[in-house]
């Protein structure tokens, strides 16, 4: 496996399967470079913790940075590449005034928890995608909001990206039900039996007894919602639909979301 940094590294491998992250990996990105690997294309890794998609209070500078290691885990489970790029790189001149699509700022869930977020996330994705060129790209549905955003992105840009196809990849989740997060590591024994009512919440078909499942949790609920699953507004009938939950657990926050049975 090779990492490299400057993008005119990465034209041989145009074409390519691609999962972006931003490191500190885990089991959830791994079942997202599986599924790339699926594909039978070259895998594409890219580590890049986005200046962009943090606001000021979220501590950009703690984010958890371990590039050999990440390179390890890339490698165990298939990548061919990992790009690492710098800031400069990715971003030489000033980030893109990116066209938002409507799932970034309609829904009302993480767009109104952190509402700077995915004008980042649009931006480094967008410049990732015209550096890799990728046939297909991993996203994972754990972060459910995000995955529709990209593959709105994707479907508003037209030809720039053409013929780029977007997977979303289960959630991965421990035995206990909690879905796999960089962020979990920071749970004490007993924050982690109250992080699983954001799991057992999502077996609700109410969103009053979501609320009071994380309310018994002793969790600070940002939203516990029952939405359509392609907009994210409110349900109609006869269409899918989806549970998505945030909450607080001191500085820690959390998400989670399932499908609801029709
Ligand atoms: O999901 C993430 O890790 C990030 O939002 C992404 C897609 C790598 C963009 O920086």
């Amino acid at each position: 496996m090779e990492v490299i940094a400057n993008a005119d590294e990465l034209i041989p491998f145009r074409g390519c399967a691609f999962v972006p992250t931003m490191g500190a990996l885990h089991d959830g990105h791994l079942s997202l470079i599986r599924e790339a690997k699926k594909t039978g294309k070259p895998v594409v890794v890219s580590i890049f913790v986005n200046p962009e998609q943090f606001a000021p209070e979220e501590d950009l500078e703690k984010y958890p940075r371990n590039l050999e290691q990440d390179c390890e885990f890339a490698k165990s489970v298939g990548a061919d590449i990992v790009f690492a790029p710098s800031v400069e790189t990715m971003y030489p001149s000033a980030p893109e005034n990116i066209c938002l699509p409507k799932s970034a700022t309609q829904p009302q869930l993480e767009d109104a928890c952190r509402p700077t977020h995915f004008r980042g996330v649009c931006v480094a994705v967008a410049r990732l995608f015209d550096i890799v060129q990728p046939v297909v790209t991993v996203f994972g549905l754990k972060d459910y909001q995000q995955y529709l955003v990209i593959k709105q992105l994707i479907a508003q840009e037209g030809k720039r990206w053409e013929n780029l196809k977007i997977i979303g990849a289960e959630i991965i989740r421990d035995a206990d039900g909690l879905a796999m997060s960089s962020r979990n590591a920071y749970l004490t024994t007993d924050q982690r039996s109250q992080a699983l009512g954001l799991h057992k919440a999502l077996h609700c078909t109410s969103e009053q007894s979501m609320l009071e499942i994380l309310d018994d949790h002793g969790l600070e609920v940002e939203y516990a919602v029952i939405r359509d699953a392609q907009t994210l507004l409110s349900p109609i009938d006869n269409k899918p639909t989806r549970a998505l939950v945030a909450a607080r657990l001191g500085h820690i926050r959390l998400i989670d979301n399932a499908e609801l049975p029709t």
